[in-house]
């Protein structure tokens, strides 16, 4: 048997921008998917996934290598750990020239699914590490993120951005235009998640700022107005200069609302933050539902949060300085 980990992220700046070529900057964080692989001499997957979310959801289930579960579990489940899982292991029998390997593969993970942190890239990143590594093959970071990026393109029709897959891959902070991927040096963040207990649908958050772009030129506008708050943020995190990543990662939110991915749950968390004294707030990833993410040294604001109607969880999370992580 052989087990990797990967980190989820949070997007400091960036997401949706990012889709149409603008930079975006998300950070590694200290919430992890662990994925143990076991080869089958059958040829056949088998994918067993517990306790994936952390608002108590527990699903376990066996997935048959056509991807059909073989038991009655909801539809969202089934995408989010066997379409993900059937990726990965179609990149890693491309890769490794085992087209007749088939596995055991047991995911653990304490990212929600679906919330913005980036659960989905974390669980390929680690499932492609590990059942590379079962087969005798280790991938540098580089081509273990792409081919996790290849997956998540895959699975969400096109719709995915190389800033999950690379930075859950490398760990820290990292800048992602377009094809280009690079680490970016960061000071000590004192990160804040607040997490309503829901999700939003990526692909269609993302065909959302789509269309709205289309039809006016103030979405385009946006997103430009986007990437140039990326570029400052940059320099922000170059300086070391907390307070002013927590201005930008406000300005950042209210764009992302402009384009019309936040939600009431999602507002009504940023603005608790904020009236908690966090530096800044802003949601994280897709939208719609999920989380936010704060920045505040003091525990004020997670203390707020978890008096606010619609924040189920508040947690502290440390950037993870490592991404993969080759686990005995
Ligand atoms: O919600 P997440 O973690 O899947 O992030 C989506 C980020 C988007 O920019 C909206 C899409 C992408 O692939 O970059």
């Amino acid at each position: 048997m052989t087990r990797s980990s990967a980190p989820g992220k949070v997007y400091l700046f960036g997401e949706h921008a990012v889709v149409y070529g603008e930079p975006a900057v998300p950070c590694a964080i200290e919430r992890r998917a662990r994925v143990a692989v076991e080869r089958r001499d059958d040829g056949h997957l088998r994918v067993n996934a517990e306790d994936l979310s952390l608002n108590g959801f527990t699903v376990e289930y066996g997935a048959t290598a056509d991807g059909r579960p073989d038991v009655d579990v909801p539809e969202s489940l089934v995408t989010a750990a066997t379409q993900y899982v059937d990726g990965a292991i179609e990149q890693v029998r491309e890769v490794t020239g085992a087209d007749e390997a088939g596995f055991d593969v047991t995911i653990e993970s304490d990212i929600p699914l679906g919330a913005g942190l980036g659960s989905s890239a974390a669980v390929v990143v680690a499932a492609i590490d590990a059942a590379t590594r079962e087969l005798g093959v280790t991938l540098e970071p580089a081509e273990l993120a792409d081919r996790a990026y290849r997956t998540e393109s895959q699975v969400q029709d096109g719709q995915a951005s190389r800033a999950d897959t690379f930075c859950s891959a490398t760990g820290g902070a990292v800048r992602v235009e377009g094809e280009d991927c690079r680490s970016l040096e960061a000071p000590d963040l004192p990160i804040v998640i607040g997490f309503d207990g829901g999700a939003g649908d990526t692909g269609q958050l993302v065909a959302g700022v789509r269309a709205l772009r289309e039809e006016y030129d103030f979405a385009a506008d946006t997103v430009e107005a986007i990437g140039d708050i990326v570029r400052n943020g940059e320099d922000a995190l170059a300086e070391g200069d907390v307070e002013e990543i927590g201005r930008l990662m406000d300005f950042n939110h209210g764009l992302l609302s402009a384009l019309g991915v936040s939600s009431r749950s999602l507002d009504t968390m940023v603005w608790a933050a904020r009236d908690a004294g966090a530096h800044g707030a802003k949601l994280t990833g897709a939208g719609g539902g999920g989380c936010i993410v704060a920045l505040d040294p003091t525990e004020e604001t997670e203390t707020a949060l978890s008096f606010t109607p619609g924040c189920e969880d508040t947690f502290r999370a440390e950037l993870a300085e490592e991404g993969v992580q080759r686990l005995e």
